[in-house]
């Protein structure tokens, strides 16, 4: 009943709440969660406990490793950071033992390393691990975040009534922006609903979860993909500068995606436009994994100002050839040529530019999307054909003449 109550209060000032100047382009960052999940055994693995430790040594690496300067900003803290009870004052409090010096003071080093700090809560009773909810505590969690200096929320629904998202993440949204602060708002709204507003998730949330949390598999990857290749009710429309659909974290550099997968993986995101976090042990990442999360060219896809999300235009070879496009700046046109088979020879993609909106009579310079290599020149009528390895991908970029 409160929450109701609270709820009929806030709703007609409540419109314009994600408008905090944030997410311009998709955010990019790391986030503990899929490989580093709730492991809070700091006794026995120390290194790989979530902690202010963690935390700090993932920010160093940030900063000294060049994924600062590729445009990785965000370090987030996932859950189970809190103790399992509030203070007296009813506000959360970090476990001691594994962030003895406190939120304020994690927030104050990440900054000073020219990052951003991000945190998670849940908007049910308890978080998806058990940890104190959110409910009932909306407007003191988000002031003591804003407090702390925290940057970015991640609010998740476990232990919640999917039918309390609508008004429950506006009104998180709201107490947000009344705080003052700029936090980025992280919603897993409209994660469990069968049909979604998107109006009105897009005016709470600079980003917003479309599906399950991902795995370390390719195949939780092409599940991501065959979604986004569906784009129920036309949700790629809603994504754009301010708020974009996340299908979650990358998984680029873990144990599960051959090389060939973590670049249709990455390629794919960056078409996405979606959220880049990164969530990966950055102290031992493979060399190869570290330069496709840094390769400026597709870094450039996903940052493309204009935020469109890359839609389907073709589907080829029974299905296991998706060929995606999205418009960037300057009327270029970036075109994923995706081969989901795994009949181990490469297939053989033939399009015409037509095919692939490529109209200008005036043609088309073409570049490698991860190389940046020019490729050719095509015009609407020239056929385009592309060898596209089993789960590998095809980027590239047509520039008008
Ligand atoms: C709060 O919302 C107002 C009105 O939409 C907006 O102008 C302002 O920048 C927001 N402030 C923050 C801190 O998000
Ligand atoms: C969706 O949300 C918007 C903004 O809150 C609202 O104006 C609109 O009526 C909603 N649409 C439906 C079908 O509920
Ligand atoms: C999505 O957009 C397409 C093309 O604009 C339209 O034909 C289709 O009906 C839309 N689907 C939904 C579910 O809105
Ligand atoms: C990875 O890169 C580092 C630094 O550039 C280099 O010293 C090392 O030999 C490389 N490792 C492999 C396996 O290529």
């Amino acid at each position: 009943m409160a929450f109701l109550f609270l709820l009929v209060c806030v709703l007609p000032i409540l419109v314009q709440s994600a408008d905090n100047g944030l997410a311009r382009t998709p955010p990019m960052g790391w986030l503990d969660w899929e490989r580093f999940r709730c492991n809070t055994d700091c006794v026995n693995d120390p290194d790989n406990c979530i902690s202010e430790n963690l935390i700090k040594t993932m920010a160093d690496l940030m900063a000294s490793e060049g994924y600062k300067d590729a445009g990785y900003e965000y370090v987030c803290i996932d859950d189970c950071w809190p103790s399992h009870e509030r203070g007296p004052d009813g506000r959360l409090v970090p476990d001691p033992e594994r962030f003895p010096s406190g939120m304020k003071a994690l927030a104050d080093y990440v900054h000073s390393k020219g990052l951003k700090l991000g945190i998670y809560e849940d908007f049910g009773t308890e978080t998806c691990a058990k940890y104190p909810g959110s409910e009932f505590y909306l407007q003191t969690d988000a002031q003591t975040f804003a407090d702390w200096g925290i940057d970015l929320l991640k609010f998740d629904t476990c232990n919640s009534y999917s039918s309390d998202f609508q008004y429950g993440f506006p009104a998180m949204a709201f107490y947000l922006n009344q705080t003052g602060r700029p936090i980025l708002f992280s919603c897993e709204w409209p994660h469990g609903e069968s049909e979604s507003n998107f109006t009105a998730i897009r005016q709470a949330c600079n980003m917003w979860r479309t599906g399950l949390d991902i795995e370390d598999s390719w195949d939780s990857v092409v599940g991501v993909i065959d979604f986004y290749a569906k784009d129920a009710q036309n949700f790629s429309s809603f994504s754009g500068p301010g708020g974009w659909a996340d299908p979650d974290e990358v998984i680029v550099g873990d144990f599960g995606l051959s090389y060939e997968e973590e670049r249709a993986h990455f390629g794919m995101w960056a078409m996405f436009a979606s959220p880049l976090l990164m969530s990966v042990d950055l102290r031992n990442i493979r060399n190869s994994s570290k330069a496709l999360l840094q390769n400026r060219n597709i870094l450039a896809i996903n940052q493309d100002p204009l935020g469109h999300q890359a839609t389907l235009k073709m589907e080829l070879a029974n299905g296991y050839v998706y060929v995606f496009t999205r418009t960037l700046v300057d009327n270029k046109i970036a075109v994923a040529v995706l081969n989901k088979a795994f009949n181990g020879m490469p297939t053989s993609v033939t399009m015409t530019g037509k095919d692939l909106g490529l109209t200008d009579e005036s043609g088309y310079t073409i570049t490698d999307g991860f190389t940046g290599d020019q490729i050719g020149s095509y015009g609407p009528t020239s056929e385009i054909i592309q060898n596209v390895n089993p789960s590998g991908i095809v980027i590239f970029v047509a520039t008008p003449k």
